[in-house]
């Protein structure tokens, strides 16, 4: 198939910040910071943290889950663009990064619109569906453990209302999931969840190649 996708390479990359990237000092600095952890490359790109904002404000959504915390950034630009009474469900287990990431939603004035859930995500999903959130949340962004990805998606896509919109990061893995020497679990995860959404007549598809690859799943 002929592919007219233009190949983003660190100049290219460059030039694209330079005329797109509008980061606040705030975001900016959470990035420098989280730069010195060993898992820095966990982190959204500034400029793929600025496009789900724009997601989120082009749906106006007002409830939103975030599976995947880390440090915040994400976060931060989930939260920042829903509305002061708008509220983001952010899942994580590890209390140590997500100090780091509270210490920021407290700075930019956000912490108030975000409910941080420490525990397996799983759990926080199926606590959520328990309680009668089925159909409740506008957005999702899930970024946590690729080989739960299908699981995360099973109980994000009842989570969100019809029109709702589930995000999915890292669907490109390095660009691993087209080179069949890679088989890893995580990769042969992502894989197989790339397919089995590519059949999924419950959405509305498409695969950005955004960063590691993100993908819009919009509920029917
Ligand atoms: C790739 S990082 C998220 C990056 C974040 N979205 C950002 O832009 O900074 C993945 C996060 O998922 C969390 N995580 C991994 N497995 C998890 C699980 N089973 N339940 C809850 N959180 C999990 C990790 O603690 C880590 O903080």
């Amino acid at each position: 198939m002929s592919n007219n996708q233009t190949p983003v390479g660190p100049e290219l990359g460059d030039y694209i910040r330079s005329v797109s990237l509008r980061e606040p000092d705030l975001f900016r600095r959470l990035r420098e910071e989280t730069a010195a952890l060993p898992s820095a490359n966990w982190q959204v790109s500034p400029e793929q943290g600025q496009f789900l904002g724009l997601l989120v404000r082009l749906m106006g959504a007002r409830q939103a889950l975030e599976i995947g915390v880390f440090t915040g950034l994400s976060s931060l630009h989930i939260a920042g663009a829903l509305p002061p009474d708008g509220r983001l469900i952010a899942c994580d287990r590890d209390p140590e990064t997500t100090a780091v990431a509270q210490r920021y939603w407290r700075e930019a004035g956000l912490a108030d619109r975000i409910d941080l859930r420490i525990a397996p995500a799983m759990d926080t999903l199926d606590g959520l569906l328990r309680g009668g959130a089925a159909g409740k949340f506008d957005f999702a962004f899930v970024d946590a453990d690729k080989e739960n990805n299908e699981a995360y998606y099973e109980r994000v896509l009842k989570l969100l209302r019809p029109g709702g919109l589930a995000t999915i990061d890292n669907v490109l893995r390095n660009g691993w999931v087209a080179d069949d020497s890679r088989q890893d679990a995580d990769t042969c995860a992502v894989r197989a969840f790339n397919a089995k959404l590519h059949a999924d007549a419950r959405i509305w598809l498409s695969l950005t190649p955004l960063g590691d690859g993100l993908t819009l799943a919009c509920k029917r």
